[in-house]
C-alpha cells in the first residue's frame, strides 16, 4: 500500500441506548459489554463452549478451539447439523406452531410457514436430493429468487451435508459457469424464475445456457415460482413440486463433523477469479447464532426483517442460519425495494409489524432521496432497532435513518463484517453501546480487532491503518476452495494475525471507522466486486484491446465503476461500443458489475515496470485537478489523452 491512510472524520455526536432498550435487553449497559468481551478475550474455550452447549451435538467436543495458522479447528471431534439446530431442536421445544419465515412476494402474496411445516417442506427435498444421488460431501449450487424456497434448498442440502453454493440471482449465465465448475458442483437447485418490478427474470434459462459448459451437474431440481413455461431436459430435471411428491415427511438428521464443509460462498478479490470461501458446520453456526442473538437483542416474539438476498452472506448468516437458530421469525422479501411504489418496505414493516429491520447505506440513501413522505405515510411503531450492513455508512445517511426512519427511538446497529468472517464482527450491542454516526463502534466479544501500520504495529488514535484481527473465532473462514496457497497469501500473509483488506481509524474511545477498501475491490451499492474480474470480462470482448477498472465516489451507491478501455486497432471508440460492452459486461458476470462510465482512451498509463497506475486512474475517474507524481510514466502523452476523454 504504502499511502498513509487518510481519515477525515469529524463526527462528534454520540447517541446513548434508550433507557427503556437498555432495560430489556440482553447486554444493558457498556461494562456489561466489557465484561463479555474480557470474558472472551481471557478465556475463549471455555467462553465459546458455554455458548455451543447451548445447542445440540450428537458427540461432545473433545477440545473447544485450535490454531495452527492459517488453519483454525472448532469444537474438535464434536458431530453436529446445522438444520437440526434450526429445525428440530425448535419443533421439539415448544416452536412448534410459531412461525419461522415469512415471505412477501413481489406480486403481494404473502406465505408464511411454521418451524414445523419448515422441517416437513426441507426434509421432504432432503429426500428428492438422497434419491438423485447427492450425498454428503456433493456440491449443490442454489440459484434462486429470494423467497422460502431458497431457505429450504439450503437447510435441506445442510441436512444431508452436502454444501451448498448460492449464487445470486442477478449473476449471468457465465458467471454460474464458473462457480459450479470450479466447485464441480453435481446439482442445481433453481427456479422458473423472479419477480422484479412487476416482470419475470427467467432463471432457468440462465441455468440451461450454464449447465452447457458444466459437465459435473447431475440433475437440476426446478422450483416454481412464476408459473412461466421452461423446457425441461428429460432425466436431468424435475419439478420441485412434483419431486416431494409422496416423499416421507421427516428424514433422519445425520450427525457431521464440526469441521465437514457447509457451504461456500464465491466472492471477488483482487484477481479475476472469484473465490469460493469456505465455511464449515460447527464454528459457523456457534457464530452466526450467538452474533444474531447478541446484535439483534433478538426476543420470541420478533418479527425480523433483514433485506439481503439469500444469494450473499447476509442472506445465508441472517435471514436463513442465524435467525433460525435462535429460533425467530424471519421475514422474506422477493422483489425490488420501490415496487410498486418507493413505500413498499416500510408498508411491510407496518403491514408485518415488524421490529427490527437490517439493510444497506446504498437502500437508506435512495429512501433519504425518495422523500420522507413514503416512509412517514405507513406506521413504524412496531420497530424498536435498526440495522446497517455492506459498506460504511456515512453520518448523513446515518442521522436520516435514526431520525425518519427510527423516529429517534430505534438504536441504529452498523454491523462490519465480510464474507469471509461469517458473521458480524464489529458492531454496537443496541442495550449497552452508545453509537457514533458512521462509526460501526466496537468489536463484538470474540474480535480481537486492530488497527495497524505495515509492520502490524498498532496505530494511535485517529491515524488510519490496516484493519486486521489477531486471534481466530468461531467463524472464521476455513479457506478458499481448492487453493489453499491463495488462502494462506490473502488472509494471513504473516503468520496468524488475519487480514481485512479494509483501512479504518480507531478513536480516542477505541470505536472503529471503517474507512473502505485497500485493495482493488469496490463496494457498489453493497454489491463486492474484484476490479480484475471486470477488466478481464471486458478484454474477453473482441474489440477491446486492454482494460482498467476504478471506482469513484458516488452519493448514492457508495462507489461506482469507471472503467478506461483500449479498443483494437479497427474497433470504433463511442457510444454503440459502450453500449456494447455493457451488454457484455452484463454476460460476463451480470448488470450489477457493469461500470457507470466507459471511457476510451489510446492506452493506458503504466510504470516502468508494465504495471497500471491505477491511483493516477482513480484520481482522473474522480475528476480531481493534481494527479500526484507521474514522473514513472511511461507514456506523458496518454494522461493527456485520458484528460480530453473526459468530456
Ligand atoms: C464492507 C458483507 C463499512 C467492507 C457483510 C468489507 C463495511 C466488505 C461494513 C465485505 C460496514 C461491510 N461499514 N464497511 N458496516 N460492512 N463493509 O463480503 O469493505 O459482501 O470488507 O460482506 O464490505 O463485503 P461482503
Amino acid at each position: 500500500m504504502g499511502d498513509a491512510i487518510e481519515s477525515v472524520q469529524r463526527e462528534v455526536r454520540v447517541f446513548r441506548p434508550p433507557a427503556s432498550f437498555s432495560a430489556r435487553a440482553r447486554v444493558k449497559s457498556l461494562d456489561d459489554y466489557c465484561k463479555l468481551f474480557r470474558d472472551a478475550a481471557d478465556n475463549p474455550e471455555s467462553f465459546w463452549g458455554d455458548v455451543a452447549k447451548e445447542f445440540h451435538w450428537f458427540t461432545p467436543w473433545s477440545k473447544v478451539r485450535e490454531w495452527n495458522p492459517p488453519n483454525a479447528r472448532w469444537f474438535i471431534g464434536g458431530k453436529t447439523n446445522i438444520s437440526h439446530n434450526c429445525l428440530d431442536r425448535h419443533v421439539a421445544g415448544g416452536r412448534r406452531n410459531k412461525a419461522a419465515i415469512i415471505t412477501e412476494l413481489e406480486s403481494g402474496e404473502v406465505q408464511t410457514l411454521t418451524y414445523d411445516q419448515l422441517l416437513r417442506e426441507v426434509c421432504r427435498l432432503a429426500h428428492v436430493l438422497k434419491s438423485r444421488g447427492i450425498n454428503a460431501g456433493d456440491r449443490v449450487g442454489i440459484y434462486m429468487p429470494n423467497c422460502a424456497e431458497a431457505a429450504i434448498a439450503m437447510l435441506a442440502c445442510a441436512r444431508i451435508g452436502a454444501p451448498h453454493t448460492v449464487i445470486f440471482g442477478g449473476f449471468s449465465a457465465q458467471a454460474i459457469a464458473d462457480r459450479l465448475n470450479d466447485c464441480k458442483a453435481k446439482a442445481v437447485i433453481t427456479a422458473d424464475g423472479l419477480r422484479r418490478r412487476g416482470r419475470t427474470v427467467d432463471l432457468k434459462n440462465n441455468v440451461d445456457q450454464a449447465l452447457t459448459n458444466v459437465p459435473s451437474v447431475e440433475a437440476v431440481i426446478v422450483h416454481r415460482n412464476t408459473g412461466d413455461n421452461t423446457p425441461m431436459k428429460a432425466g436431468r430435471d424435475l419439478w420441485w413440486h412434483e419431486a416431494v411428491e409422496g416423499k416421507p415427511r421427516f428424514i433422519e438428521t445425520e450427525a457431521f463433523d464440526a469441521e465437514h464443509p457447509l457451504f461456500l460462498l464465491y466472492t471477488s478479490g483482487t484477481t479475476g477469479k472469484p473465490k469460493g470461501i469456505l465455511h464449515t458446520t460447527g464454528g459457523y453456526m456457534v457464530w452466526a447464532a450467538y452474533t444474531a442473538r447478541s446484535v439483534f437483542d433478538l426476543r420470541e416474539d420478533d418479527v425480523y426483517f433483514c433485506t439481503a438476498d439469500v444469494g450473499w452472506i447476509t442472506g445465508h448468516s441472517y435471514v436463513v442460519y442465524g435467525i433460525l437458530a435462535n429460533g425467530a421469525t424471519s421475514l422474506i422479501y422477493e422483489g425490488a425495494p420501490t415496487w410498486p411504489d418507493a413505500g413498499r418496505l416500510w408498508s411491510i414493516v407496518e403491514r408485518h409489524g415488524v421490529n427490527i429491520f437490517y439493510t444497506a447505506p446504498t437502500a437508506i440513501r435512495t429512501f433519504m432521496r425518495l422523500g420522507d413522505e413514503w416512509v412517514k405515510r405507513h406506521d413504524r411503531s412496531s420497530l424498536r432497532l435498526l440495522g446497517s450492513v455492506g459498506e460504511p455508512i456515512n453520518p448523513e445517511a446515518w442521522m436520516w435513518y435514526h431520525r425518519v426512519v427510527g423516529d429517534e427511538r430505534c438504536p441504529i446497529v452498523d454491523t462490519w463484517w465480510q464474507t469471509e468472517t461469517g458473521g458480524i464482527m464489529i458492531s454496537p450491542l443496541p442495550g449497552g453501546t452508545p453509537t457514533k454516526p458512521g462509526s460501526a463502534t466496537l468489536p463484538l466479544p470474540g474480535v480481537a480487532a486492530d488497527v495497524v501500520d505495515e509492520h502490524n504495529r498498532p496505530v494511535p488514535p485517529g491515524k488510519g491503518g490496516r484493519l486486521v484481527i489477531r486471534e481466530p473465532w468461531p467463524g472464521m473462514l476455513r479457506g478458499i476452495y481448492g487453493d489453499p496457497e491463495r488462502f494462506k497469501n490473502t488472509y494471513f500473509p504473516s503468520g496468524g494475525i488475519y487480514v481485512t483488506g479494509d483501512a479504518a481509524h480507531r478513536d480516542a474511545d477505541g470505536y472503529i471507522w471503517v474507512l473502505g477498501r485497500m485493495d482493488d475491490v469496490v463496494n457498489v451499492s453493497g454489491h463486492r466486486l474484484g476490479t480484475a474480474e471486470i477488466e478481464s470480462a471486458l478484454v474477453s470482448h473482441p474489440s477491446v484491446a486492454e482494460a482498467a477498472v476504478v471506482a469513484r465516489p458516488d452519493a448514492l451507491t457508495g462507489q461506482a465503476l469507471v472503467a478506461f478501455v483500449t479498443p483494437r486497432g479497427n474497433a470504433t471508440a463511442g457510444e454503440e461500443l459502450r453500449r456494447e460492452l455493457g451488454k457484455h459486461v452484463t454476460r460476463e458476470i451480470g448488470k450489477l458489475a457493469v461500470p457507470a462510465d466507459i471511457r476510451f482512451t489510446n492506452a493506458l498509463p503504466k510504470t516502468r515496470s508494465g504495471k497500471i497506475m491505477r491511483r493516477l486512474l482513480r484520481d482522473i475517474a474522480c475528476g480531481n485537478a493534481s494527479v500526484g507524481d507521474t514522473t514513472t510514466l511511461e507514456d506523458y502523452s496518454v494522461l493527456q489523452k485520458l484528460r480530453e476523454s473526459e468530456e
